[in-house]
């Protein structure tokens, strides 16, 4: 293993040695391939070095990640472009969804382990990349035909493109918005419409799925209050992936859900807001907890999460690293949160 400081440190590298923070606690596990993301994570806890395998020959080539992060640039210059009116060019999109459509085809997990970045001035950008990859997953569960999943995917980034027409003072604002505000917000949906029409190489129901994705299952959505089939599919598939998504997000006037408690929030309003097929198919194929991240539980252990998918992952099984605030645990021990019922996760922390 070599010493590296975190200058010299590159993404894909792989750690030789847990880092630890001065109070103990753990940030990244020995094992952990460090992420672009990490990298910045690093330098916020002013961590100066880390270990790393001596090994960068066999570099992996993070691709996945680079195209989760074109796809965020992408999405957000195509935005503030329409915002302050200048020319939009979405051929540079349409080719980076095309990309993240094709390694999600091939493998579902690495793109959901991308998931749930949360910075609060790109929350609209990072929600529309993750709802895209939640929607293909979903598609690709429900065995539609590529051609359509290709389709919903531009969709699905795109959905609340509308968004660029409505006043930042209301976007932005730090608390909860008045009637009036939400009536404004609630626009978005036909703007959406109108933008995505105009755009070369966006279908009509590409942009009527954009148009819908806040109607609901029971009729009592907006903007056109359609019911059940008359939504469109890709709409279906999107307003799962668009709720469940924005309630792991913190935001100003609450607290995130944690994972299992979004997925149980879409459980009960099954049938009211939700196709039950297509939310039956999105718990049981997404990764509530995907594999290898760091939670806390209530009983103020930390641990890594262990591979489950859709039900399962749920409550998946657990290898216990640490106490809270506490040293590393010399031999981690598993535990199943599905037969520990009392157990479970109160926080994520990597
Ligand atoms: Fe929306």
């Amino acid at each position: 293993m070599k010493m590296l400081s975190l200058d010299e440190t590159k993404a894909g590298m792989k750690l030789a040695k847990d880092v630890v923070l001065d109070d103990g606690r753990i940030l990244l596990l020995k094992g952990f391939t460090i992420k672009t993301r990490y990298l910045n994570k690093l330098k916020a806890y002013n961590v100066p070095f880390v270990f790393v395998e001596e090994d960068v020959a066999k570099l992996e080539e993070i691709s996945e990640e680079r195209v989760y992060e074109d796809a965020f640039t992408n999405i957000k210059g195509i935005m503030e472009s329409i915002r302050y009116e200048e020319n939009v060019d979405i051929i540079q999109l349409k080719e980076t969804v095309n990309e993240m459509v094709y390694h999600i085809l091939n493998d579902d997990m690495v793109f959901m382990t991308l998931t749930g970045i949360r910075d609060i001035d790109n929350y609209t950008f990072l929600h529309s990349v993750d709802v895209c990859i939640y929607s293909v997953v979903t598609a690709k569960a429900l065995n539609l035909a590529n051609d359509e999943i290709y389709d919903l995917a531009m969709a699905a980034i795109l959905h609340d493109v509308g968004k660029c027409k409505i006043p930042l003072s209301i976007l932005n604002k730090p608390g909860k918005l008045t009637g009036e505000e939400i009536e404004i917000m609630k626009r978005h949906s036909i703007n959406g419409y109108e933008i995505a029409s105009q755009m070369p190489g966006i279908s009509d129901k590409m942009a009527r799925i954009i148009c819908q994705h806040h109607e609901k299952w029971d009729g009592t959505g907006y903007p056109l209050r359609l019911k059940t089939y008359d939504i469109e599919l890709g709409a279906r598939i999107i307003s799962i992936a668009d709720v469940y998504d924005a309630l792991t997000a913190d935001r100003v006037y609450r607290k995130r859900f944690m994972p299992h408690e979004a997925a149980e929030y879409l459980m009960a309003n099954n049938e009211s807001q939700f196709d039950p097929r297509i939310l039956k198919n999105f718990i049981n194929t997404i990764a509530i907890y995907p594999e290898d991240i760091v939670v806390l539980l209530n009983t103020g252990e930390v641990a890594r999460v262990l591979p489950a998918k859709g039900m399962a992952s749920m409550r998946p099984k657990v290898s216990v690293i640490t106490k809270k605030d506490g040293p590393p645990i010399i031999d981690p021990y598993e535990i199943d949160l599905r037969k520990n019922p009392t157990v479970f996760v109160t926080d994520i922390i990597s």
